[in-house]
């Protein structure tokens, strides 16, 4: 059951696939529970010739557990989380490998800070949807909009971030194999919004030399 997750090639991807399978099963528990309960109830009080309705006003104290019960699991799930989300979206890694992404209607404008790592210089590479980057080292990418709000969404790494206008939002991956992977926008943004696809390419060392010297030939 559930194999149908994408292939995850990040560092934090395992954690969030097993919070993901812990409340896919509670739920699949709770599901076949009450599906269940209203099935035997549709059986065991359908119509019958002769019987009488029966005016029932509840049960407080199931109320009480099943109230009580829904509010522990949320509470109990939402405090084992909290570590996972502070170590993705919180505590940033240091790197030195920084990428500006900006969604626009309807691409992903991908800004590189070139070889002074300062961005706002002469030596700044801009691209539509391409990000380059080297695998096994945590890269933080800066997210922003130019218009409306678009959702960053890398399934293999397990990370999506909304993009708002007006406001810079850092996030971080560490990609941990090689190879061409999809980055659809995930926050309906307009009629182009499902055509609105970028590539990530997780390049071997010697791969991501090459990308740089080509992009920076004077380096
Ligand atoms: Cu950008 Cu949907």
């Amino acid at each position: 059951m559930l194999d149908w997750l994408p292939q995850n090639v990040s560092t934090y991807g395992g954690d969030i696939d097993f919070f993901f399978y812990v409340i896919y099963y509670i739920t699949a528990v709770v599901f076949f529970l009450v599906a269940g309960a209203m099935i035997i109830f549709l059986i065991k009080y359908r119509y019958r010739e002769g019987r009488k309705a029966l005016y029932y006003h509840g049960n407080t104290t199931l109320e009480i557990v099943w109230t009580s019960a829904t509010f522990i699991a949320m509470i109990v799930l939402a405090l084992v989380s909290k570590p996972l989300w502070g170590k993705i979206k919180q505590e940033m890694p240091p790197t030195d490998i920084v990428v500006q992404v900006t969604g626009k209607q309807f691409n992903w404008e991908v800004l590189y800070p070139g070889p002074d790592k300062t961005f706002g210089t002469p030596d700044d590479y801009q691209v539509d949807n391409e990000v380059h980057v080297p695998v096994n080292k945590v890269v933080r990418v800066m997210l922003t909009s130019k218009d409306v709000i678009h959702s960053f969404f890398v399934p293999v790494l397990r990370l999506k971030q909304d993009m708002l206008p007006g406001r810079q939002i850092p996030a971080w991956f560490q990609a941990t194999a090689t190879g061409e992977y999809e980055i659809p926008c995930a926050e309906l943004c307009g009629f182009g919004h499902s055509g609105m696809l970028g590539k990530l390419f997780v390049h071997t060392p010697e791969e991501y030399e090459a990308w740089v010297q080509a992009t920076w030939p004077t380096n």
